[in-house]
């Protein structure tokens, strides 16, 4: 029997996938030549609630607040780079994306610069657990925001990656997370968007991440459960271009069916957070 890898970038890796979101993007009318980054919205926003979860958790932070320079923002575990293109080309923010998976990061370059935002994101292949790697070149206590979208799933040493998160913000930086967690009743039904199986899933409860980031050293300014709108209860089917589509395959329609009952079941929820940094 073949050995089941507990490596969260074999689980996600898709060689070949920029090719197949362009032609994707074709097939729905896009001019792949002249990309927009509304046009990408299906296709790069790789988390519960789309490009609207995006926005109203950029909302939450305040980003639509002016500022006298732009945020230097790093999104960590930031996949195709949807909602950092969002955060550039909407609130002027200048991205740094840390994303794990290497055809991710490859497809995240090229969608980065076909909507002409290169100067503004920047996409680097590394581990959230190893953010002060001297490999990605980012320095402690550089950046205004730390942005992370539905990426901790897959990581079990929660306390490390928020201590990580701490290192890289300024004193009184803003950390902003959306977050799948433990629902009331566990364990939650698989096959999982993020894990086939629990050897890959590892969730909290709500009440034991907000005292875990606490203890990571931040204040909570915001914390709201947005598990419904997450789960896309009432959203149209994924198109074609969609990129749980592209990703999942056929194994859509489980994942999904699976996400229906823990929703009933109140087996996973999310939550859209905002702290600051002591
Ligand atoms: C569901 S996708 C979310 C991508 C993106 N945040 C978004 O909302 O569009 C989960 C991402 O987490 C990344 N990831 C998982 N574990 C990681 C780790 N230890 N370090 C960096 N990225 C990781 C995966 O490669 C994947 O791109």
């Amino acid at each position: 029997m073949a050995a089941v890898s507990t490596d969260p970038a074999d689980y996600w890796q898709r060689p070949g996938l920029t090719g197949r979101i362009l032609e994707a993007l074709a097939a729905a009318g896009k001019d792949v030549d002249h990309l927009t980054v509304d046009d990408l919205a299906a296709s790069d926003q790789f988390h519960g609630g789309g490009r609207p979860a995006t926005l109203a958790l950029a909302s939450l932070a305040g980003l639509d607040q002016p500022t006298d320079q732009p945020r230097r923002v790093l999104d960590v575990g930031g996949g195709l780079g949807g909602p950092a293109r969002t955060l550039a080309s909407r609130f002027g923010c200048l991205v740094t994306v840390v994303d794990l998976t290497e055809s991710y990061v490859e497809a995240a370059r090229e969608l980065t610069a076909r909507v002409g935002l290169a100067d503004r994101v920047t996409h680097l292949v590394g581990d959230a657990l190893r953010l002060d790697d001297p490999a990605l070149g980012l320095e402690r206590g550089s950046f205004d925001l730390v942005w992370t979208q539905n990426a901790g799933m897959n990581i079990a040493d929660k306390e490390a990656l928020y201590a990580g998160f701490h290192r890289m913000l300024r004193p009184g930086g803003t950390l902003t997370f959306q977050e799948p967690m433990a629902g009331t009743n566990s364990p939650p039904h698989y096959p999982l968007m993020w894990a086939a199986d629990p050897s890959l899933s590892f969730l909290r409860s709500p009440t034991e991440m907000r005292a875990l980031v606490a203890a990571a050293g931040f204040d909570e300014q915001a914390w709201e459960l947005v598990t419904e709108s997450a789960a896309g209860a009432n959203a149209p089917p994924a198109p074609p271009h969609a990129i749980q589509r592209l990703i999942m395959g056929d194994h859509l329609t489980a994942v999904q069916a699976a996400g229906r009952r823990n929703l009933d079941e109140d087996r996973i929820s999310t939550v859209h957070a905002v702290f600051t940094r002591r």
